[in-house]
């Protein structure tokens, strides 16, 4: 893995240019900002592990990519050695992060693309197929992203106060964001919004990267501790929620950053819309509802000592599940690339697996 050049530009998550992958290392936001090369597949499954690069649309782009760099760092020497370069690093990047379906959703659409190719003559054709699908799969999400803005944008008038959770931006896509989407699309459109976002324990995705993202936009946002969001939704501060999400399952059933879910819970408290913002790569239709969705727990010293200074006691016990699933019934909508689908979910959802 390499540092490359120190960068002030659109905030692109990951880039291929030239058949080398090139990612912005979101662990060291806001205050630095530097790009890296990931130049083996393994530097491609760290930097998913590590949350160099994170969520769900991201993750894929970058896994679907990171195919490609497996094939030029093996340099296979016929079309079936180049299957199984794809099929083995396939299946090594699958065990990188589990929550997002986005990353098994691009994995098995790269696997389809290297099967159709059994009768293809060389490996450069085989690679150039391979690129066309990954570049497929990233430029896709950027036009998805594009319209959960425009319909997202219905939903919000002049003066709104939008509490967020987590990122869900630009950063976590292959541009322009979900829930930040939504955002971006009404600051364009000129109506005045005001942004809270969670600062999101314990990795602090909303105050590292969501404020990062809307402050250099120009976007009128305000950090909160998770803790103060009733305060917040109590004093009338908030007229909607807006978030993103890992997975969703067939019932509406919605994993997203732990923490989320109590969001939801004080939104319906207090009367408050509570949309989640997602393309239709996040839903999952092999899961009848939230109870299979699998979840990530991460090191205890993301809790008990991150950013280097201890917070709690050595050898504490600890709890760091990096997700929790928020039930269908708190949910008023889903923003997706389709429109915005609402209740009941079973039946508006429909159009995302015909779609
Ligand atoms: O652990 P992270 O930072 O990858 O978690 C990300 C989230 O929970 C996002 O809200 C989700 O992936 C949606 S991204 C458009």
């Amino acid at each position: 893995m390499k540092d490359t050049t120190e960068i002030r530009g659109p905030c692109a998550p990951l880039s291929w240019e030239e058949g080398r992958l090139t990612i912005l290392d979101q662990t060291l936001l806001p205050t630095v900002e530097r790009r890296m090369e990931l130049e083996t597949v393994a530097d491609v499954w760290e930097a998913i592990r590590a949350l160099r690069i994170r969520g769900a649309p991201a993750i894929g782009c970058c896994a679907a990519f990171g195919l490609l760099v497996a094939l030029r760092e093996r340099a296979p020497g016929n079309v079936a050695a180049a299957a199984r370069v794809v099929k083995e690093a396939a299946e090594y990047l699958a065990t990188s992060r589990p929550t997002a379906v986005n990353l098994f959703w691009a994995l098995d659409r790269m696997r389809r693309a290297a099967a159709s190719c059994a009768a293809v003559a060389d490996v450069a054709e085989f690679t150039a197929r391979l690129e066309d699908e990954a570049r497929a799969i990233f430029e896709e999400n950027l036009r998805i992203c594009r319209a959960i803005g425009d319909h997202g944008a219905a939903l919000v008038r002049d003066g709104d106060g939008i509490l967020t959770h987590c990122n869900a931006g630009a950063l976590a896509t292959a541009g322009y964001g979900t829930a930040l989407a939504v955002v971006f699309r009404v600051h364009e459109l000129g109506r005045r919004i005001h942004v809270f976002a969670d600062e999101t324990r314990p990795l602090l995705q909303g105050a590292r990267l969501t404020a990062w993202e809307l402050d250099r936009a120009g976007i009128d946002v305000t950090v909160l501790c998770d803790s103060m969001a009733a305060r917040v939704m109590r004093e009338g501060q908030v007229q909607l929620v807006i978030v993103g999400a890992d997975r969703i399952a067939a019932n509406g059933d919605t994993a997203n950053k732990i923490g989320t879910y109590g969001v939801a819970v004080l939104a319906k408290a207090h009367g408050i819309p509570f949309y989640v913002a997602a393309p239709s790569t996040t839903f999952d239709f092999s899961l009848p509802d939230g109870e299979g969705i699998p979840i990530e727990d991460r090191p205890a010293e993301e809790i008990t000592e991150a950013w280097g200074v201890r917070t709690a006691p050595g050898g504490v016990k600890v709890y760091n599940p990096a997700f929790d699933v928020t039930p269908a019934e708190l949910i008023a909508g889903f923003i997706t690339e389709a429109g915005v689908l609402r209740p009941p979910f079973q039946d508006a959802l429909a159009v995302l697996r015909t779609g």
